[in-house]
């Protein structure tokens, strides 16, 4: 009786017509990843269907749900579980090739939800966060949302410009600076070494944060990067924020900063983790599975295998369609193009028009500080396949050629 009435409720929660096709009725469609029928959407930042790990999450639920513990279901250790943190501080010093320490951990509900979390407890209205030019355009929004006042920096093709920092650190006191240092969102570039002391230097002197979004780190194709800004957290300036969106599923809500004890004390301190506790112990759980199986370290080498045959096909595409029109970098890691169009067109000019032709992009005015930028567009490889790419480019050159002929 009493499971009849379980049934039902599951029933009526979740219906019948949605469950044979979850994507039939728009109004249940999630509006980050929706792109309409047809379209390809070149512009679409995170992986395609196919690409997720679904069988592995499914194996991984099956034999933690069969344990007989449902401390999984319970409120969370507030820094993260402790299993957890080891089993990902095990995996990350093998993939970073440095150490990490798991007490230098804690658990969040993915990058952004980091990000904001730090925004909350380091920042008032009104401070300055520096930022690259260009930078990742869904922080522009966080801090926003913190009425934070953006500052933008000079970067160059290796990233951050040290001098354009200096000068700008001689007119503003800001209360962090945000960047992401390795296969950057959008612009493809990798900070060396010299500059990631030098950064971590100017930070100690003129005493601000540096939070560092290192969601790409680990998704390199060519030469491994320098060791993530992360691995200098025993500075007490450094927060490096780390994400399995990009290295497992984006809807696992999972990421961590790794930071020195002090700030680890600060965010499982915090009134969210006091009334809420750990931040998703239950994905955790189940992610804990992957990691200590070894599925992430495959699942992570087939990921990279992917989208270095698809930076060929994109690249491939792009000489053949756009070769004299565009100018940019081949990646090295990282899902983006960061595409540099003649002086005259306009990212955003394209994108009204972009329909039309059944193709999308991001325009480069939106990961701009300063409404600049607008000859830039950034096309994304992580969610389509060869042809598709191949297709969606065909299809960009065909907008470009009618917009500007
Ligand atoms: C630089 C950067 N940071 C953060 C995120 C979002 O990460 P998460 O899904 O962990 O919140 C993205 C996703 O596109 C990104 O490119």
């Amino acid at each position: 009786m009493c499971r009849n009435a379980l049934r039902e409720s599951c029933d009526l929660a979740y219906p019948a017509k949605l469950r044979q096709n979850p994507g039939m009725n728009s109004q249940f469609q999630i509006t980050q990843s929706f792109t309409a029928p047809g379209v390809i959407d070149l512009g679409a930042g995170h992986p395609g269907a196919a690409l997720l790990p679904r069988a592995t999450l499914q194996a991984a639920a099956a034999q933690r749900l069969g344990e007989d513990d449902s401390s999984l279901l319970q409120y969370g250790l507030e820094q993260g579980d402790s299993y957890f943190r080891h089993a990902l501080a095990t995996f990350l010093s093998r993939r970073y090739g440095t150490p990490v320490d798991m007490e230098r951990l804690f658990i969040a509900a993915g990058a952004s939800q980091a990000l904001d979390l730090i925004c909350t407890l380091y920042t008032q209205p009104g401070d300055v966060v520096l930022v690259e030019e260009p930078t990742y355009f869904l922080a522009l929004r966080i801090f926003a949302d913190h009425r934070l006042r953006v500052c933008p920096v000079a970067t160059d093709a290796d990233g951050l410009d040290i001098e354009a920092l200096e000068t700008a650190l001689a007119a503003e006191r800001p209360a962090m600076l945000y960047t992401v240092p390795t296969h950057q969102n959008p612009a493809g570039f990798t900070l060396p070494l010299e500059r990631r002391r030098r950064l971590v230097e100017l930070s100690e002197q003129h005493s601000f944060l540096i939070v560092a979004d290192e969601v790409y780190h680990l998704l390199s194709y060519g030469t491994a990067p320098p060791a993530p800004l992360a691995s200098f957290a025993e500075s007490g300036t450094v927060l490096g924020l780390g994400s399995f969106s990009k290295i497992l599923a984006p809807g696992l809500r999972l990421g961590w900063v790794q930071a020195a004890p002090h700030h680890m004390e600060r965010l499982y301190r915090s009134g969210l983790l006091d009334s809420g506790g750990g931040l998703n112990p239950f994905t955790s759980a189940l992610v804990r599975v992957v990691v200590e199986g070894g599925w992430e370290e495959r699942y992570l080498d087939m990921l990279r295998a992917t989208y270095r045959r698809r930076i060929a096909a994109l690249h491939a595409a792009l000489v053949e369609h756009l070769g004299r029109l565009v100018r940019y970098t081949v990646p090295d890691g990282g899902y983006f193009f960061w595409l540099r169009l003649p002086e005259q067109m306009d990212g955003e000019t394209l994108a009204a028009r972009a329909p039309e032709f059944k193709v999308g992009f991001r325009p480069g005015q939106r990961f701009s500080g300063r409404q600049g930028l607008r000859n830039y567009i950034r096309l994304s490889f992580a969610h389509y396949e060869d042809a598709d790419l191949a297709e969606g480019v065909r299809r960009l050159a065909a907008l470009i050629a009618a917009v500007y002929p």
